[in-house]
């Protein structure tokens, strides 16, 4: 979804945004459509305000702005009013990347409720995260009809295949089931905050599946020492950062047991079996 907005409105001579650090791929799309991409800054515990967010847009004018809501891989939830801004700032394309936005609390507003009179404003969402079925290269947007037909135009005729739409549809009639484990999901990630924070480390709010957490005195050898232990989490390159996916209950206790069993700071380079040869 995001390659094919990008090949209607990126390309040669266009620019796109992200306030970094932000999804890996925004990137790489943008530029394997030969445009280029501008990194802008996050603030305090990499959260965003409407004023800073206008003050770079100002400055970079980007044809397209990426604006991850929550953001990955920092979980950093984003104000509908930092939205507002963007799109007033700008004169290109406002992409709300919501792939993990049925994580977020209930109660919460999607960028949907902007779309009204925004015909500049894309939605995303994906099938990959909450509904657990990312085999099934399933996304989908939400925007105005104009903005849908400029995308019409760019579209191969095979993008997506009738099997494909088949079990994206069953998925739909069945949200309730394949969405039930969100709740149970978002548990975990709470539960494994405020462990993380009562083992002393620094966990940022989330309203994702994942908690990124600072405190890390050497990611590298820490990231060994969960994976010796049968453990898979993500170093995303943020200093003293890790980044953990909430799973089953045992599946979170597995990590916490396994970080808390390396000590304060987490596994020092020297200390762990492989880095012992
Ligand atoms: C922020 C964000 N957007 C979009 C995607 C795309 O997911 P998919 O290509 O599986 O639909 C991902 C997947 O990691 C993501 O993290």
């Amino acid at each position: 979804v995001l390659q094919h907005l990008l090949q209607a409105f990126g390309g040669p001579g266009r620019t796109a945004f992200g306030f970094g650090p932000t999804y890996s791929m925004y990137p790489m799309l943008t530029r394997a459509t030969g445009a280029s991409y501008v990194a802008g800054t996050r603030g305090v515990e990499f959260t965003i305000t409407p004023e800073d967010a206008a003050t770079q847009i100002e400055e970079a004018k980007p044809d397209v702005t990426f604006l991850c809501s929550p953001n990955n891989p920092t979980g950093t939830p984003l104000g509908l009013d930092v939205i507002e801004s963007v799109y007033a700032e700008t004169e290109g394309i406002v992409i709300v990347d919501e792939a993990y936005q049925e994580f977020a609390p209930r109660d919460s507003r999607s960028a949907l409720t902007l779309l009204p009179g925004r015909e500049r404003l894309v939605v995303s969402r994906t099938m990959s995260k909450a509904f657990a079925f990312a085999g099934a290269r399933v996304g989908y947007l939400a925007a105005d009809p104009a903005l849908i037909d400029a995308l019409r135009l760019v579209r191969l005729p095979y993008h997506l295949s009738a099997l494909t739409q088949a079990a994206a549809i069953a998925a739909l009639r069945h949200a309730p089931a394949m969405l039930a484990m969100v709740d149970d999901i978002v548990a975990q990630r709470d539960r494994i905050s405020a462990t993380l924070d009562a083992l002393g480390y620094e966990p940022f709010e989330s309203w994702t599946n994942f908690v990124l957490f600072a405190g890390v005195d050497d990611p590298a050898a820490t990231w060994q020492g969960l994976y010796d232990q049968g453990v898979l989490v993500r170093d995303v390159g943020l200093p003293r950062s890790l980044r953990v996916t909430a799973g089953t209950e045992d599946e979170s206790t597995a990590f916490l047991d396994a970080l808390a069993s390396l000590g304060a700071g987490g596994a020092h380079a020297g200390t762990t079996a492989r880095a012992q040869g």
